[in-house]
């Protein structure tokens, strides 16, 4: 356990510190409450390497060891000046929704004015983007949270086996909601971050030249072929890594569904909706503001084949872009963060007001959700069919 020198309190562990934190008068226990600026949310260790020994801060001046994070994982690091923190969550949705959460609920924090940065690696949609890329997302959608049945037994006009919950058919809004399905984050702090993402000059290996090649047979792909480059496009979930054209199709159609239309999916990976759970829970609780969170995905490997290839190739194949992937975390993502600090007295304090609906598919921060197709609204709630 690490002492808490912070606290003044040297000589006790961490969980009698929050023992005794309970106990203390309230005005003693606020003087001692970290209110963190921005919050960088990495989901192993890799991600999270990319933010230390860099010239611009030092996340490894405090370690605080909160009960309830990653075994893995245990510590929350922080700058000494506590404004500017990283938590690695552990992979998965179970992991990043279990850490978050724990961090978010913590009395040893105040995040109610903190940004909070999802930035991790990611697969990426050919159509969309290419390796070494970094990506902005508007709409995370968790695309594992459906019906499936194996695609050798689906109908003969279906071009996929998943579908929504309590849907007929491919290409259905889900009839009953679980509430995780969708998320909606600032458009407004989005560009700001795309922005300033901008201005960076990306890691780009030559490495990834001639996989992108590859891509360029199909003019589909036309953005696979190309550079790295910055991107505003949408996000999808699902514990289950996924690969290859079949399912990559499908997982666009359901991020266009479940959006209304709105989102692009472009980006893939196994946490952002369990993150924005936790967000959005400690949010109804006041906790948090949900509409400060960015989500950055830089993209380390294609989503899908390239013509001629193997979908087992494409997902157990070499990765050229994965170094540039891990080195563009930080390259873009620190632009953020001088961004938010730099332009916190002017800007960032009283936050970037949302022109878009923030939220979750249920409108618990209040609001109606902009993507949830008229026809099918009235349905929401109804339990499931069994
Ligand atoms: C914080 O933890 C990291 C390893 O996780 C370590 O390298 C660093 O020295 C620790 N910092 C302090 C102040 O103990
Ligand atoms: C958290 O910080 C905000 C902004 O400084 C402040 O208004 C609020 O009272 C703080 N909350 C607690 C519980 O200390
Ligand atoms: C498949 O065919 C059935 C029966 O004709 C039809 O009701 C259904 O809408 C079709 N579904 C798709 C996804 O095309
Ligand atoms: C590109 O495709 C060719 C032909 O399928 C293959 O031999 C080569 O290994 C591929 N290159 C990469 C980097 O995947």
């Amino acid at each position: 356990m690490k002492s808490l020198q912070w606290l003044g309190l040297p000589s006790l562990s961490l969980s009698a510190a929050v023992f005794y934190g309970c106990l203390l008068p309230s005005a003693e226990a606020k003087s001692s409450v970290i209110s963190p600026k921005f919050v960088i949310l990495s989901m192993f260790s890799d991600e999270g390497g990319s933010w230390y020994g860099i010239p611009e801060f030092n996340v490894l001046e405090k370690n605080y060891t909160l009960p309830g994070l990653s075994p893995v994982y245990p510590d929350l690091h922080c700058t000494a000046d506590g404004e500017i923190c990283q938590l690695t969550t552990g992979e998965g949705e179970s992991n990043a929704a279990v850490s978050v959460a724990t961090l978010a609920f913590s009395p040893l924090f105040n995040f109610t004015q903190t940004y909070f940065m999802i930035a991790g690696i990611a697969g990426i949609n050919p159509k969309v983007a290419s390796v070494g890329s970094v990506t902005f997302a508007r709409y995370a959608v968790h695309v594992g949270l459906q019906y499936e049945i194996d695609a050798r037994e689906i109908p003969k006009n279906w071009t996929t086996g998943y579908f929504a919950q309590d849907s007929e058919q491919p290409g259905q809004f889900p009839g009953a909601l679980y509430g995780t399905e969708v998320y909606e984050v600032n458009e407004a702090l989005r560009q700001k971050a795309f922005a300033v993402a901008k201005t960076a000059k990306l890691s780009d290996s030559p490495d990834s030249t001639p996989l992108r090649a590859n891509y360029s047979k199909n003019p589909e792909y036309k953005a696979g072929s190309e550079a790295a480059n910055v991107y505003l496009c949408d996000t999808a979930t699902s514990d289950t890594y996924w690969d290859g054209d079949l399912l990559g199709v499908a997982f666009e159609g359901t991020v266009s569904v479940f959006t209304g239309g709105k989102g692009v999916y472009c980006s893939t990976q196994q946490e952002d909706n369990a993150t924005l759970q936790a967000l959005l829970r400690a949010a109804i609780a006041n906790r948090v503001d949900f509409s400060r969170i960015i989500i950055m995905r830089t993209a380390s490997d294609f989503d899908r084949e390239f013509p001629g290839q193997s979908v087992v190739a494409s997902l157990l194949g070499p990765e050229p872009g994965y170094d540039d992937s891990i080195a563009n975390i930080h390259i873009a993502g620190v632009k953020i963060v001088e961004m938010v600090l730099d332009g916190w007295e002017s800007e960032f304090k009283k936050g970037i007001q949302a022109t878009n609906y923030v939220g979750d598919v249920f409108g618990s921060l209040g609001g109606k959700p902009d993507f949830i197709p008229k026809a099918t609204s009235k349905r929401r709630g109804y339990s499931r069919r069994r």
